[in-house]
C-alpha cells in the first residue's frame, strides 16, 4: 500500500527510500512509516467528513502511534488528538500540540494526571463514571475553572473484527450503563455540578472492525439517547463522539471496507436519526487510531538462526519480536511479512518467523511461505504501524527500535534507538549494595 513498491535491484522500497539503506542507515529491527501515506489517511478523513458532516472533527487516537512528530503531523493535518495519560498528554504539549484540541479519555485517571490536564487546557474531558466525575469537578473547582465533559456511553453494542454482540454489556470497565439508568444518572449529576459543563456524549464499540453495521448501530443508540435527554431534563447535547475500531488490512484475509464509505456512512446515520427526532445536528466527532497508521508502518529485521526440526517445522529467527511487536502473543494477531532484499524471488518453502524473546510464545509469524531465507536477510513485517511502538516494552532488556518517517526519498529519524545505557540510566544500586572497590 501507499508508497511501498519493488525497485529495480528487486529491493522493497518505501517513500522513495530503499529499505536496504535504511537498514544499514538505522540498524534493524526498525519501525518504518510511510509520512505520506499517514498524511492520505488524515487528509481521506478530514475531507470526507467535511463533505459529509461539516460540522465534525477527526481526532486521532494517540494510543495507536504517539511521538512529538507524529503530534506535529496530526496537527499539520487539522486533526484533533484522543490521549490517554499524562505521558500523552506530556508528548503532545512538547510538541506543541494545543491542548484544546485535546480529549483526554481513561478509566482511572490520577488526580494528578487530572491536574496537569486542567492547568494547561486540555478541551474536554471523557469521564468513565461517578467517581471520576466527582473527582473532576474537585480539582477543577480548586483550579478555578470549568472542565468540559463528556460521558462514556456503553451503547450496548460491542465488536470484535469479523463479529458484534448486541448486549446490556454490564460488565465492562469501560463506561456507562444506558439500561440500568447509569449514564442517565451522570447526566442529571453533571447537571448540578459547577465546575463541570456537559459538552457531549462518547462511546467508542471496539477496535479492528469489518463490519460498518455496529457502527450504525451505536450511532443510532447514541442520538436516541441525546433525545431522551433532552426530553428529561431540556438539555440539547451539543457534541457526540463515536470513537475510533475502523479495521485496516494486516494480510490478504483481512478485507475492510473503504475509509470513506465508513465516513459517509457514519455521517448519515447521524443526520438520519436527528432528522427522525428533530433533534438539532450535534458536532461530530471520531477517534480512529489503527486505520490513521496502522497500515502506513513496516517493521524491518534481519534474519539469523535458522533452526528446521525434520518433519515438523522450520524456524527463522529475526532480530527483534514480542518486545517490538505483541500483538500476535497479546492476540494471536497474524502478519504478512516479504523478505526485502529480494522482493522478485519466488515463495519456495513455509517457515515460522520467530522473535529472539525468551519465551516460547514470542512468534511473530506461524507458516508463511517465503522464499528460502538466509542469515543476513532483510526482512519486513507489514502493517505494523498502529500499537507495535506504542506498545514495546524492554522484555529481556532489548533496547526499543527507532522509528523512521520515509517520505520522497528522505528518511528522518523521529524516535532514535534505545542504547543500553538508557536501559539503566534509572537503575539505582542502593549503597549497601555497592561492588566494592577493585
Ligand atoms: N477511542 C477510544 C476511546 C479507544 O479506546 C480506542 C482504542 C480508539 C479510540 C482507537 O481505536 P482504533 O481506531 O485504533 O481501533 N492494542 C490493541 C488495540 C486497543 C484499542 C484500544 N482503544 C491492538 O493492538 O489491537
Amino acid at each position: 500500500t501507499g508508497t511501498m513498491r519493488v525497485n529495480s535491484k528487486g529491493h522493497l522500497e518505501v517513500g522513495g527510500c530503499d529499505t536496504l539503506d535504511l537498514a544499514k542507515e538505522f540498524g534493524t529491527p526498525l519501525y518504518v512509516m510511510d509520512e505520506e501515506q499517514i498524511r492520505k489517511n488524515c487528509a481521506e478523513y478530514r475531507d470526507t467528513f467535511k463533505e459529509h458532516y461539516p460540522n465534525s472533527q477527526v481526532a486521532y487516537a494517540g494510543k495507536a502511534f504517539l511521538t512529538k512528530a507524529m503530534c506535529r503531523l496530526v496537527d499539520d493535518e487539522g486533526l484533533a488528538l484522543d490521549v490517554v495519560s499524562g505521558g500523552e498528554i506530556h508528548t503532545a504539549l512538547a510538541a506543541g500540540f494545543p491542548a484544546e484540541k485535546m480529549l483526554y479519555h481513561g478509566n482511572n485517571k490520577t488526580p494528578e494526571e487530572i491536574e496537569m490536564a486542567l492547568e494547561n487546557g486540555v478541551g474536554r474531558f471523557v469521564v468513565d463514571s461517578y467517581s471520576e466525575l466527582e473527582l473532576l469537578n474537585a480539582l477543577a473547582g480548586e483550579a478555578g475553572k470549568v472542565a468540559g465533559l463528556y460521558l462514556r456511553i456503553k451503547p450496548g453494542v460491542e465488536a470484535h473484527t469479523h463479529h458484534y454482540i448486541q448486549t446490556g454489556q454490564v460488565d465492562s470497565k469501560f463506561g456507562m450503563g444506558l439500561a440500568d439508568g447509569e449514564a442517565m444518572t451522570a447526566v442529571k449529576m453533571a447537571a448540578k455540578m459547577k465546575h463541570v459543563e456537559l459538552k457531549g456524549l462518547h462511546c467508542h464499540i471496539g477496535s479492528q472492525i469489518f463490519d460498518l453495521k455496529p457502527f450504525q448501530m451505536a450511532a443510532a443508540v447514541m442520538v436516541d439517547f441525546m433525545q431522551e435527554i433532552k426530553k428529561k431534563t431540556g438539555t440539547v447535547i451539543g457534541e457526540l463522539d463515536l470513537g475510533g475500531g475502523f479495521g485496516i488490512r494486516y494480510t490478504r484475509e483481512d478485507s475492510p471496507y473503504s475509509l470513506s464509505g465508513f465516513v459517509e456512512l457514519i455521517a448519515k446515520t447521524v443526520k438520519d436519526k436527528c432528522a427522525e427526532h428533530n433533534y438539532p445536528l450535534p458536532k461530530l466527532l471520531v477517534e480512529p487510531g489503527r486505520s490513521i497508521i496502522g497500515e502506513a508502518g513496516i517493521t524491518l529485521y534481519t534474519v539469523g538462526s535458522v533452526k528446521e526440526i525434520p518433519g515438523v517445522r522450520k524456524y527463522v529467527a529475526v532480530d527483534g519480536g514480542m518486545m517490538d511487536n505483541l500483538r500476535p502473543a497479546m492476540y494471536e494477531a497474524k502478519y504478512e511479512a516479504v523478505v526485502a532484499n529480494r522482493m522478485n524471488d519466488q515463495a519456495e518453502e513455509k517457515v515460522s518467523i520467530a522473535g529472539k524473546a525468551c519465551e516460547s510464545g514470542d512468534m511473530l509469524i506461524w507458516d508463511i511461505e517465503l522464499p528460502k531465507l538466509q542469515r543476513g536477510d532483510l526482512m519486513a513485517v507489514l502493517s505494523t504501524g498502529a500499537y507495535h511502538y506504542s506498545m514495546a516494552n524492554n522484555y529481556n532488556r532489548f533496547p526499543r527500535p527507532p522509528v523512521v518517517f520515509v517520505k520522497d526519498g528522505q528518511a528522518d529519524l523521529v524516535v532514535a534507538r534505545e542504547s543500553y545505557d538508557d536501559l539503566v540510566q534509572n537503575d539505582i544500586i542502593p549503597a549497601r549494595m555497592q561492588a566494592p572497590a577493585a
